[in-house]
């Protein structure tokens, strides 16, 4: 059956929102790498690596082999995440707390980056016993209606402004540190400010670190807590293990590429703010059914194994301003592009003009190139490999997209 028939299929049992419909149809057969398979056999080059959850690629033998033990050894894929946990959802929280820096001492996990961010603004909510949520023009944290509530975009919100609790979330311009913002926070009725050191959906556009770092004081000050959304950048993705390491915040949240495809998130702080949570007796205040699944953790721990012992945060940095260093070369010049941005595997080619990278995306998706776009109206278009891509494979791809740009 072809990638047609299989939408054809799709679009009769599936909600109308869920899935477009693109010419020419693509359906994910199979997956090795960086290289993705359509239904017919197809080859395609993968820029977006399963939006940025695998930074192995597709398939790696780490992947497999933990797959394969846990069939060997029948290992308990869902035990009872918040009562009686299994030995890999354990295992990994030691690895995950190994690997982030080491002010982040304690955790709770979840299934995805919404979620994360959920428990992140109860975290906050328990810690200041305040209620008020400062967030950033054109943040995406999510769409759950606790999240969406900080997600920026009418696109999102409007159909369900009615739940959305705006009157608790004051919004500011990303990047800039206004009196207005800092009013705000000294009115000390917000519990968090919360901020992606690097907007990804919202297009690849950094935060200065001056910027982070003021922020990060004038929340002290306040008694506010700053909340990094990592779950993009995070593993990584934007060069580094999280931003987190080089710019102060107080709660992280990951998700995407910790789990390495399978749906796993975390947020994470000091033992001293998580503590603000009561013990569990029994019964946990938040939680959910697959918190801490146990294939899931089994895939995370080895996926963050893996970026360690093949260097990959390192690659990820150089690999990715080597690239953009190439782009800048190539497209510099080309009145269609306004500006490449980024840090790391996490870059942005931004046109000038509305839905150039949706335009880009479906020209490429002919060429045997997956990538996806991002930032308001479609401007952009995202690069966000997996963090191993082979050479070969990026510069092939790089250049289907300079000559089409
Ligand atoms: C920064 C950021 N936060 C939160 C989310 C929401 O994650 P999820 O789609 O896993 O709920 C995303 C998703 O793209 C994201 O980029």
């Amino acid at each position: 059956m072809d990638s047609s028939r299989y939408l054809e299929n799709l679009k009769a049992i599936e909600c109308r929102d869920s899935t477009p419909w693109f010419e020419p149809a693509l359906v994910y057969g199979s997956a090795v790498g960086s290289k993705v398979y359509s239904v017919e056999g197809a080859s395609y080059i993968d820029l977006c690596a399963g939006f940025g959850t695998l930074p192995l690629g597709h398939n790696h033998p780490a992947f497999k082999k933990t797959l394969q033990s846990v069939l060997d050894q029948n290992l308990v894929t869902q035990a009872l995440g918040d009562l009686y946990p299994s030995k890999s959802k354990v295992d990994f929280m030691e690895t995950l707390i190994a690997f982030l820096p080491s002010k982040f001492t304690t955790a709770a996990l979840s299934l995805s980056g919404a979620q994360a961010i959920e428990f992140a603004m109860k975290t906050a909510m328990y810690s200041t016993s305040r209620d008020e949520f400062v967030v950033f023009d054109s943040g995406y944290h999510g769409l759950d209606l606790g999240s969406l509530s900080l997600t920026r975009g009418d696109f999102f919100r409007k159909p369900f402004e009615s739940w959305l609790n705006s009157s608790k979330v004051k919004v500011f311009p990303y990047g800039v540190m206004s009196h207005e913002l800092s009013q705000c926070l000294k009115s000390k009725t917000v519990a968090a400010v919360v901020c992606e050191p690097i907007q990804g959906r919202g297009g690849m556009r950094e935060g200065s670190a001056d910027w982070l770092r003021e922020l990060y004081h004038e929340t002290k000050q306040s008694g506010s807590l700053l909340i990094f959304d990592e779950v993009f950048t995070g593993v990584g993705r934007a060069g580094e293990t999280v931003l987190a390491a080089k710019d102060e915040c107080d709660i992280l949240c990951v998700g995407k590429a910790i789990g390495g495809g399978m749906p796993l998130s975390a947020c994470v702080s000091s033992r001293e703010i998580m503590s603000a949570w009561p013990e569990s007796d029994g019964e946990a205040r938040h939680t959910g059914t697959f918190f801490g699944h146990g294939l899931s953790t089994a895939v995370g721990e080895a996926t963050l194994k893996t970026v360690i012992q093949e260097n990959l945060i390192h690659r990820s940095a150089n690999l990715g301003s080597e690239i953009k260093d190439y782009l800048k070369v190539h497209l510099g010049q080309k009145s269609s592009v306004k500006e490449i941005r980024g840090r790391g595997l996490m870059l942005a080619i931004e046109g000038t003009e509305p839905f150039y990278g949706v335009k880009l995306m479906n020209q490429l998706r002919k060429v045997g190139v997956i990538a996806i776009p991002c930032g308001s109206q479609g401007r952009s278009l995202a690069l966000t490999p997996a963090l191993n891509i082979p050479k070969v494979e990026l510069y092939e791809a790089l250049d289907k997209i300079i000559s089409l740009a």
